[in-house]
């Protein structure tokens, strides 16, 4: 998932990455705490893609994710749970 591929790649793991800089970043990863392990019982993996044609061609979100997702801080439209993007 893209959670797991953030934690092997030593990406900052602890609170939002900045917007600030030259290159507009494809994900802003805003949390990804992954509290719950993947089981869609927390929000803490939340991340923006900020790339619309990489994030349309994701698969869609779950139902569950949705509902998780709604609990997310600073939802956007663009918004996924790290952990359940492959
Ligand atoms: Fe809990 Fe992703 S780690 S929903």
């Amino acid at each position: 998932s893209m959670l797991e591929a953030a934690h092997e790649n030593d990406i900052e793991l602890e609170g939002k990455i900045s917007e600030r800089g030259c290159i507009q970043p494809t994900v802003i990863i805003y949390w990804t705490s992954r509290a719950c392990e993947g089981s869609l019982a927390c929000s803490t993996c939340h991340v923006i893609v900020m790339d619309v044609e990489y994030y349309n061609k994701l698969e869609d979100p779950t139902d569950e994710e949705n509902d998780m997702l709604d609990l997310a801080f600073g939802l956007t439209e663009t918004s996924r749970l790290g952990c359940q993007v492959i």
